[in-house]
C-alpha cells in the first residue's frame, strides 16, 4: 500500500504521517508539500528517519509536477490535507485560497483519473455548513445539511467538496470527503487561537479576543480525526461524507480563561478586539453516523488534551519561537496591530 498524503508538513497532516507510520508498519507514505509559510519540515525530522516515508516539495496546483509524481510512485490511495487554512488571511487576500483549496484538489483527481487509485479522501472542514446560531443549542451539522459559506476560505473548500462529489459522479473516482470540527494539538501553527494564546500568554503579550468572545467552537483532539481518516480509508464507504467531532463545544473566551489558568497568566491580559469579518457563531458537529456505521468515538476528553497540548507547548519552544521570530511578526502586526 502507497499513500500520498499532500500538506503533510502541516499540523493535521504531520500528526497523521506519525499516526499512519504507527499503526501501519507495512504502509509506505509520500508527503507532498508546498512547504509554504505554514509547512514545517522540522515538524517531520522523526518521519524522515524512517525508510517508509519520502519527503517531496512541490504544490498540488502544479500539473506537471502531480503528474509526474503519479507516474513515478503509482499510488493506491491519496489523502488531501494540502490547503491555505487560516480564516484571517482568507479574509485578507483570498485568491491562493482558490487556487490552492479548489484547482489544487482539481488536480489531484486529475492525476488520480489518469493513473487509477483506489481512493481519493478529501479533508473537508465543518465551516462549508456555515454557521449556527448561539441560541439553538438543539442544532447541529449532520451530513445533510446544506452547504454555504461565510469566508473565502469556507467557500473555497466547499467549493472543493463540491468539484470532488462531482468527480465521483461524472468519472467514478472512488472518492470519500470527512468534515471535521475544530483540531487542537501538537504542531497548531501560532496563528490559529489555542496555541497563539498559548504563545502570548508565555510572553506576558495581550491576549487578543475578537468580538465578546462568545463564539462557539467544537474541539476535538488531532489524533482522534486521524483515527477518524484512517477508518473512513479502510471501511468508509465510497461516494460518502463523514461528519467527525466529539460533541465538545467551547465559547472562545472560556477556552482563552482555561490557558490563563493553567499557565498562571492574569486574565487581565485579554484584551476584547474589533470582531473577524462574517464571523461564524457556532460549530457544533453531529457525529452520528461515523460513530453508528464504523463505530468511531473520541478518546481523547477536552480535559485531558488540552493539558497534553499545553505541556507539548511548553516542552517544544524552540518549534514555535523558531516560526514566531521570522514573517510571522509582520502577519502579527498587520492582523492585530490596530485592532
Ligand atoms: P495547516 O495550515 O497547518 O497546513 C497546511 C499544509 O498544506 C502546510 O504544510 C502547507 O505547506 C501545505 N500547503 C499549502 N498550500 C499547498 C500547496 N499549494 N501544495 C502543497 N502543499 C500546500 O493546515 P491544517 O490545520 O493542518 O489543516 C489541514 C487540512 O485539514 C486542511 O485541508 C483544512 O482545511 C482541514 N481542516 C482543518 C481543521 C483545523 O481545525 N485545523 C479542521 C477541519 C479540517
Ligand atoms: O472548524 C474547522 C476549522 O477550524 C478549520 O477548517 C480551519 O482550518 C481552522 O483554522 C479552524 O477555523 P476557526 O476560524 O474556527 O479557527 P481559529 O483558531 O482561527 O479561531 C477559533 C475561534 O477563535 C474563532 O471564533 C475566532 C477566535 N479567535 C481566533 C484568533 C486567531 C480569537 O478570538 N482571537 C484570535 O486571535
Amino acid at each position: 500500500m502507497k499513500i500520498l498524503i499532500t500538506g503533510g508538513a502541516g499540523f493535521i497532516g504531520a500528526n497523521f504521517v506519525f499516526y499512519m507510520l504507527k499503526e501501519h508498519p507495512d504502509y509506505d507514505i509520500v508527503c507532498l508539500d508546498a512547504l509554504t509559510y505554514a509547512g514545517n519540515l522540522e515538524t517531520l525530522e522523526p518521519a524522515m528517519k524512517n525508510d517508509r516515508f519520502k519527503f517531496v516539495k512541490g504544490d498540488v496546483a502544479d500539473r506537471e509536477v502531480v503528474f509526474k509524481l503519479f507516474e513515478e510512485e503509482g499510488f493506491n490511495v491519496v489523502v488531501n490535507f494540502a490547503a491555505e487554512s487560516h480564516v484571517d488571511r482568507s479574509i485578507e487576500d483570498p485568491g491562493i485560497f482558490l487556487k490552492t483549496n479548489i484547482l489544487g484538489t482539481q488536480v489531484l483527481m486529475d492525476a488520480c483519473n489518469k493513473y487509477g487509485i483506489d481512493r481519493f479522501h478529501q479533508v473537508g472542514t465543518d465551516e462549508v455548513y456555515g454557521d449556527l446560531p448561539l441560541d439553538r443549542p438543539d442544532l447541529f451539522f449532520t451530513e445533510t445539511t446544506p452547504i454555504t459559506a461565510s469566508s473565502p476560505y469556507s467557500a473555497s473548500k466547499a467549493s472543493a467538496d463540491l468539484l470532488v462529489m462531482a468527480y465521483h459522479r461524472t468519472y467514478g473516482l472512488p472518492v470519500t470527503i470527512s468534515r471535521c470540527s475544530n483540531n487542537y494539538g501538537p504542531y497548531q501553527f501560532p496563528e490559529k487561537l489555542i496555541p497563539l494564546m498559548i504563545a502570548n500568554a508565555l510572553a506576558d503579550k495581550e491576549l487578543p479576543v475578537y468580538g465578546e468572545g462568545l463564539n462557539v467552537r467544537d474541539w476535538l483532539y488531532v489524533e482522534d480525526h486521524c483515527r477518524a481518516i484512517d477508518l473512513i480509508l479502510h471501511e468508509g464507504k465510497v461516494g460518502e461524507v463523514y461528519n467527525i467531532g466529539g460533541h465538545n463545544e467551547m465559547k472562545n473566551i472560556d477556552i482563552v480563561k482555561l490557558i490563563c489558568k493553567y499557565l498562571d497568566k492574569p486574565e487581565t491580559l485579554i484584551k476584547y478586539v474589533t470582531d473577524r469579518k462574517g464571523h461564524d457563531l457556532r460549530y457544533a458537529i453531529d457525529p452520528t453516523k461515523i460513530h453508528e456505521e464504523l463505530g468511531w468515538l473520541p478518546t481523547t476528553m477536552f480535559a485531558d488534551g488540552i493539558k497534553k497540548t499545553i505541556d507539548w507547548y511548553l516542552d517544544n519552544q524552540d518549534w514555535w519561537k523558531n516560526i514566531i521570530s521570522g514573517e510571522y511578526q509582520e502577519y502579527y502586526e498587520k492582523m492585530y496591530g490596530n485592532r
